[in-house]
């Protein structure tokens, strides 16, 4: 196999969203392709992964650009940073990942120290390789941590001198598996920051919210109270009502479950979000901030999406 060559213009084994992806390891790397230009691992991903990019990136461009002269310091971190650059399984092209794009946006020079976490060792290697090639480890670092690990999460904050100044912290799982507990430790770490949290609404909320409500699972039930910070979520009224309503009701136990959370943040001094970006029907970007002039930046920005039509309210 020529793990360089992308001429087959589509991979065949992982293009569909609901085949098995024979040639993504249990990581998220592609086994089959390697990047043409730093020949290291890609992530395979769909193609909205893009539309995320565009999103985090004028956020973070505006934070910079607009605070690099009222605050000292600027800082960035990453949760769920993945390896940096990724694979298109549609097309095979090949694209930056979030960490990367930020790296290489223009207003990284304001940005004091950029930190990024993911727990799989193989990623974070990748990753620091990049900042590497970049010239950026003064400024970035990959370090592998799990994101309930608040220990040593808060021993990287604290090594990495990111205590102090304005903070942007990007939250990117898979599923709903961060916990409310995540953000509120954040919150009373760093005290100003701002946060854009991924959630994922079609990959897991529509799909297994009634099924969790419907089957007492233990387990997957804490998952979902966990990402929300609401212990005793399914045991609610207004929730178990659900019970007896169709699948075709799952988007309105959603809305009610991402309630629970919306007032959570209120609760912990995160009163201003935003949760109207959605990216496909996959997730939606959920902006959170103790500061109404970084929810006024987050509408500004993202008031026209990646296909430059405006939003609509
Ligand atoms: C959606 S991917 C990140 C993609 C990346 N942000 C991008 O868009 O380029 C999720 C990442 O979270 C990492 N991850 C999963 N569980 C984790 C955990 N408990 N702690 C830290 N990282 C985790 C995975 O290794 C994976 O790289």
């Amino acid at each position: 196999m020529n793990l360089n060559d992308f001429s087959e213009k589509v991979c065949k084994e992982c293009k569909g969203e609901n085949k098995k992806r024979i040639f993504r390891s249990e990581n998220g790397l592609c086994q089959k392709f390697i990047s043409k230009i730093d020949n290291l691992p890609l992530r395979c991903v769909g193609d909205w992964a893009e539309d995320k990019n565009y999103y985090l990136e004028r956020y973070f461009s505006i934070f910079s650009n607009s605070m690099k002269n009222k605050w000292s310091k600027l800082n960035y971190i990453e949760i769920c940073s993945g390896p940096g650059k990724s694979i298109y399984r549609k097309n095979l092209t090949e694209s930056e990942g979030t960490a990367i794009r930020m790296l290489s946006n223009e207003n990284i020079k304001f940005i004091k120290k950029a930190i990024f976490i993911d727990y799989d060792e193989e990623v974070v290697s990748i990753l620091n390789k990049r900042i590497k090639n970049l010239d950026l480890q003064n400024k970035a670092k990959a370090v592998v941590c799990d994101f309930n690990d608040f220990e040593k999460i808060n021993k990287i904050l604290i090594e990495n001198d990111v205590i102090g100044g304005l903070k942007f912290v990007f939250i990117d799982p898979t599923d709903c598996g961060t916990k409310f507990e995540l953000i509120k430790y954040l919150k009373q770490k760093l005290e100003k920051v701002d946060f854009l949290l991924n959630v994922p609404y079609g990959t897991d909320l529509n799909r297994n919210l009634l099924e969790t409500l419907k089957h007492d699972n233990y387990k997957s039930r804490k998952k979902y109270c966990d990402f929300i910070g609401e212990p005793d979520f399914f045991d609610k009224e207004d929730v178990k009502e659900f019970m007896t309503i169709n699948n075709d009701k799952n988007s309105r136990l959603t809305e009610k479950y991402i309630n629970y959370l919306k007032k959570n943040l209120d609760n912990i001094g995160l009163p201003y979000y935003d949760d109207s970006v959605a990216v496909k029907h996959y997730y939606k970007l959920f902006f959170i901030t103790g500061n109404e002039i970084g929810l006024n930046f987050w509408k500004k920005i993202s008031k026209k999406g990646p296909d430059g039509q405006q939003k609509l309210f």
